[in-house]
C-alpha cells in the first residue's frame, strides 16, 4: 500500500461478518484483530476511514411484515469493540448512503473514524446494483478492499465500488495479502502432515476448494452443514439437517477421489442435533448417519471431538493455519 493518505477519505470494505450473540456481544473478533493493521496504517499515514461491512444475510430473514431485522443485524453494536481496538471513537451512521453518511464523511478529518450501517440492508448491494456502488464510492477519495472473506462475492461493495476509483486511488489492504500468501503456501508448498478443516453451509460454493485441497491434503475434516450432503451421499439419514440435493453426486465424486489418493476423509461420527434451529430447541447427541425426521443436525458431536482431539490434552496441533475467509 501507498505511504501516505493525507486527507485522504479511505472508503475500506472490511468483513466484520463476526457471530453474535443474542445480547449483541462479539464472540469471535477474529476477523476485526486481522482487520487491524490495514486500517491503523491508513490512520498512522494521515487518513480518515469510511469503515463498510455487511453482517449476516438480512434480505433472507425478513420479519413477519417483510422488514429488516435492523436490531439483529446492525453494526452499531460492534462499536465499543471497535473503539478497544484503536482506542479512540468510532462514529456511526445508521445508514450506509443518504445524508447522514454524506454529512459525516465530509466532516471527517485525518485520523477520525466512521463506522457505515450493514451494506445488505440494501438489496443493491448483493445485487451489485451501480448507482448503489457510486453512492458508497462519492462518500471518499480513496478505496481500500481488504474484506477477504468476502472477496468471492461479486456485490456492490466488492466489485463495483473499486471499479470507480483510477489505479492510484485503490489498493488491496494488508490481510488480502497475508490471506493470498498463506493459501498460495498451503496450496502448492505445505508442510506435512497436512490437515485441512472445512466447514460453511455449501458443498457447491467449496467444489473448486475441495478439488484443490483433495489434491494436497493427507487429512480432510468435514464439519459444518456441508458435511450432511456426504452422509446423504453415504446413504445417511440426515433428517432435516442442512443438505444440497444437486450435490449428492458431486459429494459421491468427491469422496471416491479422496479414497483413490488415500486420503483421510473424515466426517463427522455424531452430531448434536435438535428439531429447531434454535438454542431454546431439546438438544440430544444421536451418529450423524441416523438423524430421525423431524430433527436436524447442528453441530459435530463429542465422539467426533474426541476422534479428532482426543490424543491431545488441550488442541496443540502445530502450525494451525486460519483464514478469514474459505479461499
Ligand atoms: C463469510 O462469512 O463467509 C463472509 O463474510 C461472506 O458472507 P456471505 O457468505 O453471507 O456472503
Amino acid at each position: 500500500m501507498k505511504s501516505n493518505f493525507k486527507n485522504q477519505k479511505v472508503l475500506v470494505r472490511v468483513d466484520f461478518n463476526v457471530p453474535m450473540t443474542s445480547d449483541h456481544k462479539i464472540s469471535d473478533n477474529t476477523r476485526i484483530v486481522k482487520a487491524m493493521p490495514t486500517l491503523n496504517y491508513i490512520l498512522e499515514n494521515g487518513g480518515s476511514l469510511i469503515l463498510i461491512s455487511h453482517l449476516g444475510r438480512p434480505t433472507k430473514s425478513l420479519d413477519e411484515n417483510g422488514n429488516i431485522n435492523v436490531e439483529k443485524f446492525t453494526l452499531r453494536y460492534m462499536i465499543p469493540e471497535l473503539e478497544a481496538q484503536f482506542g479512540k471513537k468510532v462514529d456511526f451512521a445508521s445508514d450506509c448512503i443518504g445524508e447522514e453518511a454524506v454529512q459525516k464523511a465530509a466532516a471527517l478529518k485525518p485520523g477520525e473514524i466512521l463506522l457505515l450501517e450493514n451494506l445488505r440492508f440494501y438489496k443493491e448491494e448483493e445485487k451489485g446494483d451501480e448507482e448503489f456502488a457510486k453512492k458508497l464510492a462519492s462518500l471518499a477519495t480513496y478505496f481500500v478492499f481488504d474484506a477477504f472473506g468476502t472477496a468471492h462475492r461479486k456485490h456492490a461493495s466488492t466489485f463495483y465500488v473499486s471499479a470507480l476509483f483510477d489505479k492510484d486511488h485503490k489498493d488491496l489492504g494488508f490481510l488480502v495479502h497475508e490471506e493470498y500468501q498463506s493459501a498460495n503456501r498451503l496450496l502448492n508448498n505445505p508442510e506435512r502432515p497436512y490437515t485441512s478443516i472445512i466447514g460453511g453451509a455449501k458443498v457447491s460454493d467449496k467444489i473448486k476448494l475441495l478439488d484443490k485441497l483433495i489434491s494436497v491434503s493427507d487429512n480432510i475434516l468435514i464439519g459444518g452443514g456441508m458435511a450432511y450432503t456426504f452422509i446423504k451421499a453415504q446413504g445417511g439419514e440426515i433428517g432435516n439437517s442442512l443438505f444440497e440435493p444437486d450435490y449428492i453426486q458431486t459429494a459421491r465424486d468427491i469422496l471416491a477421489n479422496a479414497k483413490a489418493k488415500g486420503i483421510n476423509f473424515m466426517l463427522p461420527e455424531d452430531s448434536v442435533i435438535s428439531e429447531k434451529f434454535s438454542d431454546a430447541g431439546e438438544a440430544k447427541i444421536v451418529k450423524s448417519s441416523e438423524v430421525p425426521s423431524d430433527w436436524m443436525a447442528l453441530d459435530i458431536g463429542p465422539e467426533a471431538i474426541k476422534k479428532v482431539f482426543g490424543s491431545h490434552k488441550e488442541f496443540q496441533i502445530y502450525n494451525v493455519e486460519r483464514t478469514t475467509g474459505c479461499f
